[in-house]
């Protein structure tokens, strides 16, 4: 369900050919399976009384090579073998509308709050927790991709330091979706407070 929120106008037509149902039931399936970029081994929850209302997927970028072979074979045990390729004429639509993310880059993949919670800080919470992990990690930027036409989201990234640095438009991720591209934004990672040296707290 919140992989569904966080692909918006996306997530039907791309990974239920057009059927909300579908696209909950097939997302949700690849989320259960591990190692994959949509799996729930890289994610971080938000729950309030067991129920999850939120959620955060983030890599180092260098893991996203790694994670893309168990990603194809997650989607061939949602998608099936003809399913595949129906997907993967909808995948190319939105690859070629996604701006490239630098390789080094600390990667946010999916962000969303259940409807009922949004505006409490809860989206802001897991992005920082994210900004967290990169910094353990030792990366020096985090980027994410965002709809060209989600601007609310792009104003919470605005205010963590976000700044948009590339976009990509494509015709057939606009008719099959309503969505024009992607933008890319990136933000500066410091290293947490405990691994700076001397010289960097002067
Ligand atoms: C984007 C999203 C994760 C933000 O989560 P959230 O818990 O509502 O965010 P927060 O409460 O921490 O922050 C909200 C801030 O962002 C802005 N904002 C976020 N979404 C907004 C929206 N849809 N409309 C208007 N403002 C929005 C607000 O101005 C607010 O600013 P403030 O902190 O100065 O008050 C949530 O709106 C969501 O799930 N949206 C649908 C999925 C989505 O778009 N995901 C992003 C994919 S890249």
């Amino acid at each position: 369900m919140l992989l569904r929120e966080a692909g918006g106008p996306v997530a039907d037509p791309v990974f239920g050919f057009g059927d909300p149902e579908a696209a909950i039931q097939n997302m949700t399936r690849m989320a259960r399976r591990g190692g994959g970029l949509f799996s729930w081994d890289i994610t971080t929850v938000a729950e309030i009384d067991g129920r999850v209302i939120g959620a955060c997927s983030n890599l180092p970028g260098p893991e996203v090579r790694r994670r893309l072979r168990s990603t194809i074979w997650s989607v061939f045990r949602v998608y099936g073998i003809i399913g595949m390729f129906r997907l993967s004429h909808r995948l190319s639509a939105l690859r070629r509308g996604s701006p490239e993310v630098p390789e080094g880059d600390y990667q946010v993949v999916n962000v969303a709050v259940m409807p009922g919670f949004r505006n409490q800080g809860i989206g802001r919470a897991l992005l920082e927790q994210a900004h967290y992990a990169a910094a353990i990690h030792g990366a020096e930027r985090c980027s994410l991709t965002v709809l060209i036409e989600n601007t609310g989201a792009q104003r919470l990234y605005d205010s963590l330091g976000y700044r948009a640095v590339d976009e990509c438009v494509d015709d057939g991720l606009r008719r099959l979706t309503g969505v024009s591209g992607l933008r890319l934004m990136t933000r500066d990672i410091s290293p947490p407070v405990s691994c700076r040296t001397q010289e960097d707290s002067r």
